[in-house]
């Protein structure tokens, strides 16, 4: 007879069994997806066979894919507005004259990764068939397991609504969005020994999707659009601080795609952009057209330094702390003071995010390090240091991202700190 206390912790075991087997922990996500989304390109329009080729080719050529720029996602509208006669989604014929499954393999032929979107609700965002919760979710899944889609982005437009029909953005939904993010992830599970497929919720941070995200999918959208401009960059980046704590391995933070190369921000600010994002583990998903990319964003986006602290194994985010003496994060506003760990030291964001200036710290203030001399390297500039601060001018709206090393150096068969 087991006891009582050996009850209770096989009763315990089994619980934390259901929850992991709940959980979509199918071996992928462990660091935040990179790649090319269509939407921002040309929305509707880009949803095509020859925007995906002609990007993979692009991911060559420019060298993102040896950057870890992997996946080509196409969003809404790449299929036809209603269902076949089997309930399935047609490939609209005029955006993939051959269907899906040829795309998928060619871009599978260059070591690349294709995504597609959907939506949990009646009609996708655009007004294209949408899963409909459970009504459609197994089948939708089949066909992208057949197709090997590699990536599904999951809207939440027209899900159910107090409001009836569903409007395309609801108000006053009908239950919370697990409800219907529920039907899709287990879809995914049921297929993942044939075909593993990474979920990227998309429900624009409703239900405080960060605390439930990683039981649901690989990656969660955590705010509305990112439309491009300044007042975006702002009010996403600043509200990620305070939920850096859910993301991590497995299920992250989804700051939404990354606009660089459109006239609605500033060099200044695509570089605080660009290092925002990758310092609080956002997946990296380039939102622009590859063909018309100007040298300045190539080589933001081409940045080895920060793409590495992005990727770091860790996948800890980084969030704001406030040295001694200086203002505490004003609402949305991005704090000048950023820190996160990695594997092997520390990344210090600073951030003009509301004036131009100089901006430092003494490591001992930043946590994660002590009152000590440590080796640092600033990733946009190059500028490398050893010593116990760090001081830099910084633009209105630019910023510097440091990596400080703290693993031991070896320095001629010896160890040094
Ligand atoms: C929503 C999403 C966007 C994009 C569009 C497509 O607005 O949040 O990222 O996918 O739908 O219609």
């Amino acid at each position: 007879m087991p006891t009582m206390n050996s009850a209770l912790k096989a009763l315990f075991f089994a619980l934390v069994q259901l929850q992991a087997a709940e959980a979509l922990d199918n071996g992928i996500g462990r660091k935040p997806h990179m790649g090319w989304s269509s939407w921002n390109v040309a929305q509707c329009n880009s949803a095509s066979a020859k925007y995906a080729i002609d990007t993979a080719n692009k991911f060559i050529s420019l060298g993102l894919k040896d950057l870890g720029y992997e996946y080509i996602n196409i969003d809404d509208c790449w299929t036809t507005r209603s269902r076949d006669g089997n309930g399935k989604l047609v490939p609209d014929p005029s955006k993939w004259p051959n269907g899906i499954k040829p795309v998928v393999d060619q871009i599978h032929g260059m070591g690349l990764k294709f995504g597609l979107y959907g939506c949990a609700g009646q009609q996708t965002c655009a007004g294209f068939p949408g899963s409909d919760g459970s009504k459609h979710a197994a089948s939708d899944v089949a066909q992208l397991a057949d197709w090997g889609v590699d990536f599904w982005k999951y809207d939440n437009c027209y899900t159910p609504c107090l409001d009836n029909p569903p409007p395309q953005t609801c108000g006053r939904p009908n239950g919370n969005t697990k409800t219907w993010y529920a039907p899709m992830r287990d879809a995914i599970l049921a297929v993942q020994d044939k075909h593993k497929i990474h979920f990227n919720l998309c429900n624009w941070g409703r239900d405080e999707v960060w605390k439930w995200g990683a039981e649901y999918g690989h990656s969660w959208r955590m705010s509305t659009d990112n439309w491009g401009d300044w007042a975006s960059v702002e009010r996403i980046g600043s509200s990620s601080a305070a939920i850096s704590g859910y993301s991590g391995p497995g299920g992250f933070n989804d700051l939404d795609m990354l606009y660089l190369g459109s006239s609605k921000i500033n060099a200044d600010q695509e570089r605080i952009h660009f290092g925002l994002w990758a310092i609080a583990k956002s997946p990296l998903v380039l939102g622009l057209d590859l063909n018309k990319i100007s040298d300045w964003t190539l080589g933001i986006i081409r940045n080895k330094g920060i793409i590495a602290i992005n990727q770091d194994s860790l996948g800890k985010p980084a969030t704001t702390f406030t040295p001694p003496g200086k203002q505490g994060p004003v609402n949305g506003k991005i704090h000048p003071y950023w820190a996160g760990p990695l594997s092997d030291g520390v990344v210090i964001g600073l951030c003009a995010g509301t004036s131009g200036g100089t901006y430092g710290v003494s490591f001992k203030d930043v946590p994660g390090l002590s009152d000590s001399e440590y080796s640092w390297e600033e990733m946009y500039t190059g500028q490398k240091g050893t010593g116990k601060s760090i001081s830099f001018d910084i633009k209105l709206h630019d910023m510097r991202v440091i990596k400080v090393t703290t693993t031991p150096r070896k320095i001629r068969g010896s160890t040094a700190l």
